[in-house]
């Protein structure tokens, strides 16, 4: 009999570490039936519809619709609405990726009612809980029967918290199999040319983590760091509709706005985003997934936190973390311009094939 697979998305970064899943459980139709269901935690047409475009993601079977609200408002959306299509549809396992809060919200669903959950990303760990996405990801995880892991820290951290070994699975980074597969439409991608910008001529800001734009204090710091940099080299910034809505009610749009070598943008599609990094000098980001992209594409990467969880892309990536040091990040912006950063490797088994080897294991499950 076909096993009965629910995978889930609902922000962003989920689109772009599930693409490889959908399309590797397309190819084994032979054993599986999968459900998409897309719980709606992000909606623009640019933070969702075009990342199913973009990676030939077919449409969600279900769409739970729950859009902007408070954490636990959302998160108390998604379980309600998640129950019913889980009764209704009676998977044999659940499919969480990443640390958002669909993926709490799910896992806690499907746990009560006695579904198996599958992690993918799971043992991540930043140590820090003010993070909204360090309460998701431990609380997923201690909850999850398949841990999928993207780096070897992540194994460390769940023996540490006690995980059955049993249940943990170091598989590589489901991302980087997105940024492989793509990474001859990529190429094509004309976002230079539409920027007027010149290869390895400019810098990359996306800032979007309530630590960094969420108050008047933090906004105006990250200002005057950018205005630094853009003094230095020009600087293209996608900004996210959390910061721009920030920015806006701290009345900072127009000192933003008037910064001449920065340059501000809606958010852009996977291709032309990851073509932008890809040409980048440099990046200078508070994202997860960027720090693992520009490890993988050998781009110098300015993380503005104190911590990461992905601390393989510091031990062997191209990432620093600089929190929101202006110091620290011109004298790294110094260094980067003089070709002086360090030149990274990629880590054990970033190499594309992560969705085929969690396919695989799932399939052997009785
Ligand atoms: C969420 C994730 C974060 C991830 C990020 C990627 C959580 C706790 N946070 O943060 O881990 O890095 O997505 O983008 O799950 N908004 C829109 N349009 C949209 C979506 C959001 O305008 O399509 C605006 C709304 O005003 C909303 C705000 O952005 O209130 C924040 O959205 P939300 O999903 O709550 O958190 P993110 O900051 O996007």
């Amino acid at each position: 009999m076909k096993k009965r697979i629910l995978i889930v998305a609902g922000a962003r970064p989920n689109f772009v570490k599930i693409a490889p899943l959908m399309y590797e459980f397309g190819r084994h139709k032979r054993l599986f039936e999968v459900v998409l269901v897309h719980t709606g935690q992000h909606y623009d047409f640019e933070m969702s519809d075009v990342f199913f475009q973009n990676l030939k993601i077919t449409k969600p079977d279900i769409h739970l619709n729950v859009g902007s609200v408070s954490h636990a408002v959302q998160t108390a959306k998604i379980m309600i609405a998640f129950e019913h299509a889980i009764l209704e549809q009676k998977p044999d396992l659940v499919i969480v990726v990443g640390d958002v809060n669909s993926t709490l919200a799910c896992s806690l669903v499907a746990s009560k009612l006695n579904i198996r959950i599958a992690h993918v990303e799971a043992g991540l760990r930043s140590f820090d809980r003010t993070m909204p996405e360090e309460i998701n990801r431990m609380v997923t995880d201690s909850l999850s029967d398949y841990l999928f892991v993207s780096e070897k820290n992540g194994l460390r951290n769940l023996k540490r918290e006690g995980i059955d070994p049993n249940k943990i699975y170091f598989v590589g980074n489901v991302m980087i199999d997105t940024l492989s597969a793509n990474l001859s439409i990529i190429n094509e991608s004309d976002i230079l040319s539409r920027l007027r910008l010149t290869c390895n001529e400019y810098s990359v800001v996306t800032l979007h983590r309530p630590s960094n734009v969420d108050s008047a204090e933090t906004i105006a710091e990250v200002f005057d760091i950018l205005r630094a940099v853009s003094r230095v080299v020009k600087m293209v910034y996608p900004i996210h509709p959390r910061t721009r809505k920030m920015i806006r009610k701290h009345k900072f749009s127009s000192k933003f706005e008037e910064l001449g070598n920065l340059l501000l943008i809606n958010p852009l599609s996977y291709i032309d985003f990851i073509k932008l990094v890809k040409e980048s000098k440099f990046v200078i980001t508070d994202s997860g997934g960027i720090q693992e992209e520009t490890t993988s594409l050998g781009v110098p990467c300015l993380t503005m936190r104190e911590n990461t969880e992905r601390p393989v892309t510091i031990e062997e990536g191209t990432n620093y973390l600089v929190g929101r040091s202006k110091t620290k990040v011109l004298s790294f912006v110094k260094k980067i311009i003089n070709g002086k950063s360090k030149n990274g490797s990629i880590p054990e088994l970033w190499d594309g094939k992560s969705a085929k080897r969690i396919v695989k294991i799932i399939s052997m499950i009785q």
